[in-house]
């Protein structure tokens, strides 16, 4: 099957929003200082951007989980592949995510950080598709809204694919 994507979001449209977030987060953590946690991989291109307009003293550490379950659905469990290097214990967290899709990643990522006692915790999102949710989480920050469809480019990937596009791809098949 042949692999179609069509441009959803323009890579100019992309980093125009990720300044937009980063005022805001520059805005809501005045004097303190931020830990931004990266989940790998999706999350690198939007990490990387993201911080370079934050103005604030910024920390980084990466983490890498996988979802339990089959490729197109979470179920909700995760596996730890790759842990935070530093404590975050009192530290203001901010986990940096590529797309929220049924919120099961997260929901548990945000269990497992939240016992290890931040000052703060919160989300920033670059995609959302709001349609998939099946866990009720609290994202403080998110970039755009996406319908249910399956999307590559700026990090996104489709087996292991399409992760360098500077833009935001609709992925389709066709025979
Ligand atoms: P959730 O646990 O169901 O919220 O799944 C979130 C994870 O699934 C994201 O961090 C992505 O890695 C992946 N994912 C969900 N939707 C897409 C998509 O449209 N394109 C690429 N990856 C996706
Ligand atoms: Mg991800």
């Amino acid at each position: 099957m042949k692999e179609i994507i069509t441009e959803l979001i323009s890579a100019e449209a992309i980093e125009k929003r990720v300044e937009e977030i980063a005022a805001d987060i520059t805005e809501y953590y005045k004097g303190e200082e931020l830990t931004t946690i990266c989940v790998l991989k999706g999350a690198v291109m939007f990490m990387v951007d993201l911080v370079k307009h934050i103005d604030l003293p910024v920390k980084f550490d990466f983490m890498d989980v996988s979802s339990y379950g089959n490729a197109t659905e979470s179920s909700g469990n995760i596996r730890i592949n790759k842990d935070l290097e530093n404590s975050i214990e009192g530290q203001n967290v901010l986990i940096v995510e590529d797309i929220i899709d049924s919120g099961g990643t997260l929901f548990q990522l945000l269990k497992y950080l939240g016992s290890k006692k931040p000052k703060s915790l919160k989300i920033c999102t670059l995609f959302d598709k709001p349609e998939r949710r099946k866990y009720d989480i609290d994202v403080t920050w998110r970039g755009f809204e996406i319908p249910d469809e399956f999307i590559v480019g700026y990090g996104l990937d489709y087996a292991q694919k399409y992760r360098n596009l500077p833009y935001i791809g609709a992925l389709k098949f066709e025979k």
